[in-house]
């Protein structure tokens, strides 16, 4: 039995402490926003922060988030600005890789508030897109910085 901090809630699961935190997640939580994609850490559709920090949860193993603060898509609460970006630039196609892509990019904004485009694509650049959004993916990342920036003022 291990003690998960999933989205500021203690959650105990009991699984064996090597299983990864991808299937913690989605079948042990039952958050199925988190998605399977590869497999194999090549392809960032699992994308989950640990203490603010973003991991890719299918090479993560539960034991290794004992004591970290786990935080899903279901965790930025659906009115994120990067949230709110993705509808106003309507960045999914499919959708698949898309929680996954905001996990990333959460990350990124979270601890640089303005990046460049250079700074955008190299942060993204593990995280795959079947059906080439990346295009509307980077304008709705520095659509929600320019958000964040007005609304904390800086
Ligand atoms: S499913 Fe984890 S990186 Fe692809
Ligand atoms: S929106 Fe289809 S894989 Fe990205």
């Amino acid at each position: 039995m291990l003690t998960l901090t999933v989205n500021g809630q203690q959650k105990q699961v009991d699984v064996e402490s090597d299983t990864p935190l991808l299937w913690v997640i989605r079948e042990h939580l039952q958050m199925t926003g988190t998605k399977f994609g590869c497999g194999a850490g090549l392809c960032g559709a699992c994308t989950v922060h640990l203490d603010g920090t973003a991991v890719r949860s299918c090479q993560t193993a539960a034991k290794d988030a004992v004591g970290r603060k786990i935080t899903t898509i279901e965790g930025l609460g659906g009115n994120h600005p990067l949230q709110v970006a993705w509808v106003a630039e309507q960045v999914p196609q499919c959708g698949y890789c898309q929680s996954g892509q905001i996990m990333q990019a959460a990350s990124l904004l979270s601890k640089n508030p303005d990046p460049s485009k250079a700074e955008i694509v190299a942060h993204m650049d593990g995280n795959l897109c079947r059906c080439m959004t990346y295009g509307r993916i980077q304008k709705a990342i520095v659509r929600a910085a320019a958000d964040m920036r007005a609304k904390s003022g800086s």
